[in-house]
């Protein structure tokens, strides 16, 4: 299951808003097949792995175990149910990590194999298959996207110069693992005081990959469209109250008056907005955490710039006490895994710690990670 759950993050970048899945197919202690879901619309992952069979080896699949991070799926989506393949192939053993929550899965899979004779057995790693796919998870258990909060502060807490003046405060190193971060979600997310105090782009440019969509809370729609968010290099929604419309890549969808985020996020998932990196500024962060809307923080520190006067950086302290929790997370259930990840050898981020470990001595930022339990 840990090979399977290794080739299931081989397709990172690639299948949202699909899940990420690996399979393995094994007879008597040897791999005779394995295959991972590649890419979105592409085949899923048991059918890769029992294509890779060679023919030398096909006799020997109606004698094999499957292992599989994700309960076989049993619809017709975008390619054939896995469910019929695997009985079709005559797989006497199906070894899965976790269920799919997706409604038009969740449990059928298994039904469906059991009703076929197939012996399965469910729940090996399925802790670790659930973290791989928590943004597929959370989708479609708490019907919003997957939150991730991200700001930098200077040594000294702040997150702008007085006045809201724009700082530089992360260096070069920590501006690429952002954009890194940027193209491994769905969409980032910031408040209109950002876009009218920094004019940012918001695209991924310091890495390879995908460029998410930009989401921008507007609500009265008072940015003028020089603005770089309105330029043509990234989807961008606009969060307003106003009007409802699309004018070529940028897409008005109107929201209730208010602070509730709770409608938004929903709305945004439904949309197919699977996880929103928010990148600020204080406002709206401290919105998302007020609201018990996270999954993850970010938090960059700089160890040198100071900005006496600035304006403060959002709270940790403050949620963790104060936040009205929603979703499957309790008051006070707050695991803080702390600090720079090679020093405790824990990773909120898929393999973060790989890359701070090779450029440790270029960073002058300390970057903390914090991860609601739940
Ligand atoms: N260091 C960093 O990492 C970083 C990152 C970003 C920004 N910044 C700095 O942060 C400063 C701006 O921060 P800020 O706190 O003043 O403003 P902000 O958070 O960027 O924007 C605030 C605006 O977001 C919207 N908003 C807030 N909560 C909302 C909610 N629950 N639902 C919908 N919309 C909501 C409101 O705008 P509308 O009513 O217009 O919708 C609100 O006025 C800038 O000076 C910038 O330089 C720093």
């Amino acid at each position: 299951m840990q090979r399977c759950l290794h080739l299931a993050g081989l397709g990172a970048g690639h299948v949202a808003p699909n899940p990420l899945v690996g399979a393995v197919l094994v007879y008597e202690g040897r791999i005779i097949g394995e295959g991972w879901h590649r890419m979105y619309g592409g085949p899923h992952a048991e059918i890769n792995c029992l294509d890779s069979v060679p023919d030398e080896d096909r006799h020997l699949i109606p004698h094999a175990t499957l292992y599989v991070s994700l309960e076989p799926c049993t619809h017709f989506g975008k390619t054939p149910p896995c469910s019929q393949r695997i009985i079709q192939e005559r797989i006497p053993d199906v070894v899965i990590a976790h269920r799919d929550p997706f409604p038009d899965v969740n449990g059928k899979g298994i039904e469906q194999l059991q009703s076929a004779s197939v012996r399965v057995i469910t729940g090996i790693l399925g802790k670790e298959a659930a973290h791989i796919n928590r943004r597929f998870f959370t989708r479609h258990t708490l019907h919003r996207p997957y939150i991730i909060l991200k700001w930098a502060e200077t040594a000294d807490g702040k997150i702008a110069g007085p006045g809201g003046q724009r700082l530089y405060i992360s260096g070069d190193v920590t501006n690429r693992l952002v954009h890194r971060w940027r193209s491994e979600e769905a969409a980032i997310m910031v408040g209109s005081q950002t876009i009218l105090a920094d004019d940012p782009m918001l695209t991924n440019r310091f890495w390879t990959g995908a460029q998410p969509v930009r989401i921008v809370t507007d609500r009265q729609l008072r940015l003028s469209h020089d603005r770089q968010v309105f330029n043509e290099h990234a989807p961008t929604i606009i969060l307003n109250t106003i009007v409802e419309k699309t004018e070529g890549n940028i897409q008005y969808l109107r929201i209730q008056e208010g602070d509730d985020l709770e409608p938004v996020l929903t709305m945004l998932s439904e949309k197919g907005i699977q996880s929103i990196l928010v990148e600020g500024g204080t406002a709206l962060i401290s919105s998302f955490m007020r609201q018990g809307y996270w999954d993850e923080i970010r938090r960059v520190v700089s160890a040198t710039v100071l900005a006496p006067g600035g304006i403060d950086a959002p709270a940790m302290r403050e949620i963790a006490v104060d936040a009205g929790w929603k979703g499957n997370a309790k008051e006070g259930n707050f695991d803080m895994r702390g600090n720079i990840s090679e020093k405790n050898g824990k990773h909120a981020g898929r393999g973060d710690g790989y890359l701070l470990e090779k450029v440790e001595h270029l960073l002058n930022d300390r970057i903390e990670y914090y991860v609601k339990a739940g």
